[in-house]
């Protein structure tokens, strides 16, 4: 017989069945009931142990922690919250676990501790569930983008362009610093180096995408990304996936309903296919909540708050209008947070984000048309200009407890104005020949986003740090396994 699943195990009723189920303890209670999980759902199964027939061996290895393999009867359970239980045969120890020494208590551990360990987090029921809907959330992106007959293109990982022009990167290189020879200034002769030239880490397959997109019509991509900038918050991370479109004859307009389709889609997909992830998160969050103050609870829990955000069109407006909200609205005092913003041409911050989809529109926003000077160089410059400023047409979009979970853009296609950006902006053309040649034969209107994987799970999942949504998080000062 082979091995059965505790998740397919809790809904069957073919009592008197021999089976063989293998896991985890959780609990051994009274020398008797072990709660046994495999990680196939957040439930355990219980298994009934004749301790009278077992050996004392075996009996004082089920600890906590420890692996089995236990071969035994299904049988309809009397005990409370269970239906099915195993009432075993045999006892087999795969792997002993010092109950003295195994960090994971039966217990609700904090979130802080998890991250210490976050080597055996994944033993927990909370982590079970977010890495389960963060599986289905980047199934449903594909799943998504396959519908509507996008290419999944694969851009590189290591690449010698800074997308963002931001100066962001991780520096990819095999030479010892030490030892190589310096040119005649001092500086490392990247000649030397593996790929001849300095190479980086990728920052966005954005121009690689366009390239696809500029042949292929529609292609997305989705795959890890690395920004060597300050990523000690609760929202950034120094390695995170980014899912990225490009669409081929398309403008903002197109872009925005594109983003704002896909995220629907995938949140309901995550609503349908995580149901008990998701009650399960629902619940612990409203556990959480018990401790604070009435004012600060949120109004709707997990569910009701993914849902509204599928019931609900996102407020479009423009950065221009959005300041003006942002000019007229008044400072929390209590929290010392300062909403107003008096500059039109200043980035806006995240506590203004937070007022504009918390506080303002109580839904996601989408904002575009920001002042050229803060956004890169390859966005497509508008042509009026607001208090003589140039704008492009960018779109960012907020999420409620996130802040930017979007950011994109309609492209610059005209060759003359791209390049004119890029010299103002010191981003260097020859290095970019590749990019610009999109320009130079059979240019087109064109656009896309990138949709940050983390905090799009960081949303559905209602976790609040998101190194906790992703499982071996890279921050500053922080690279183990
Ligand atoms: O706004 P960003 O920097 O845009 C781009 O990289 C464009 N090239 C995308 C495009 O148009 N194809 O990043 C896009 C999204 C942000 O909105 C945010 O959700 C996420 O990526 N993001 C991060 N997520 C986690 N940690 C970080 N350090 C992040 N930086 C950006
Ligand atoms: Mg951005």
């Amino acid at each position: 017989i082979k091995r059965e699943k505790v998740k397919d195990l809790l809904v069957t009723t073919t009592f008197g069945k021999e089976v063989i189920v293998m896991g985890w303890v959780k609990t051994f209670r009274n020398n008797q009931f072990i709660a046994l999980n495999d990680g196939s759902c957040m439930a355990n199964l219980q298994v009934v142990v004749d301790f009278e027939q077992t050996p004392d061996e075996i009996l004082k290895k089920i600890t906590t922690g420890a692996a089995l393999k236990i071969t035994g009867k299904l049988v309809e359970s009397l005990g409370k919250g269970q239906t099915v239980e195993v009432k075993a045969s045999s006892v087999e120890i795969l792997g002993e676990s010092d109950a003295e020494k195994f960090p994971l208590q039966p217990k609700k551990h904090s979130l802080e501790f998890l991250r210490e360990i976050a080597h055996l987090r994944f033993r927990t029921n909370t982590f079970n569930a977010v890495f389960k809907i963060r599986h289905h959330l980047a199934f449903a992106v594909h799943q998504f983008f396959h519908e509507r007959g996008f290419v999944y293109l694969h851009t590189p990982i290591i690449t010698a362009s800074d997308a963002e022009g931001a100066g962001e990167m991780f520096r990819v290189t095999t030479l010892d610093f030490d030892k190589t020879p310096r040119t005649e200034t001092g500086e490392v002769n990247f000649k030397e180096d593996f790929f001849g030239r300095s190479a980086n880490l990728t920052v966005s397959g954005q121009l690689e995408g366009e390239l696809g997109a500029m042949a292929l019509g529609e292609i997305y991509t989705f795959g890890p990304t690395f920004r060597a900038e300050n990523s000690n918050t609760t929202r950034h991370l120094a390695e995170f996936w980014m899912i990225e479109p490009e669409v081929a004859f398309a403008d903002i307009e197109d872009n925005m309903n594109l983003a704002e389709d896909l995220l629907k889609y995938v949140i309901k997909h995550a609503l349908e296919n995580c149901k008990d992830e998701l009650e399960f998160l629902k619940n612990r969050l409203l556990e959480e909540e018990k401790n604070k103050p009435q004012a600060e609870r949120s109004e709707l829990n997990l569910l009701e708050k993914l849902h509204f955000c599928l019931d609900n069109n996102f407020e479009r407006l423009t950065y221009t209008e959005a300041i003006e909200i942002l000019k007229r609205s008044k400072p929390n005092q209590k929290k010392q947070f300062n909403y107003i913003i008096d500059e039109w041409g200043a980035d806006l911050q995240s506590e203004h984000e937070r007022y504009l989809v918390e506080k303002h529109f109580k839904k996601p926003v989408i904002l575009t048309n920001y002042p050229a000077d803060i956004k890169s160089f390859y966005m497509r410059q508008n042509d009026e200009e607001v208090n003589g400023q140039k704008t492009v047409a960018a779109m960012d979009i907020l999420f409620p407890g996130i802040g930017e979970i979007v950011g994109g853009s309609q492209r610059e296609e005209r060759l003359d104005k791209l390049t004119q950006r890029m010299q103002d902006m010191g981003i260097p053309q020859d290095e970019l020949y590749w990019y610009l040649d999109t320009r130079r034969f059979g240019s087109a209107p064109h656009a896309g986003f990138g949709l940050g994987f983390e905090r799009l799970v960081l949303f559905v999942t209602g976790m609040t740090n998101i190194r906790d949504v992703i499982p071996f998080p890279r921050f500053p000062k922080n690279a183990e396994f």
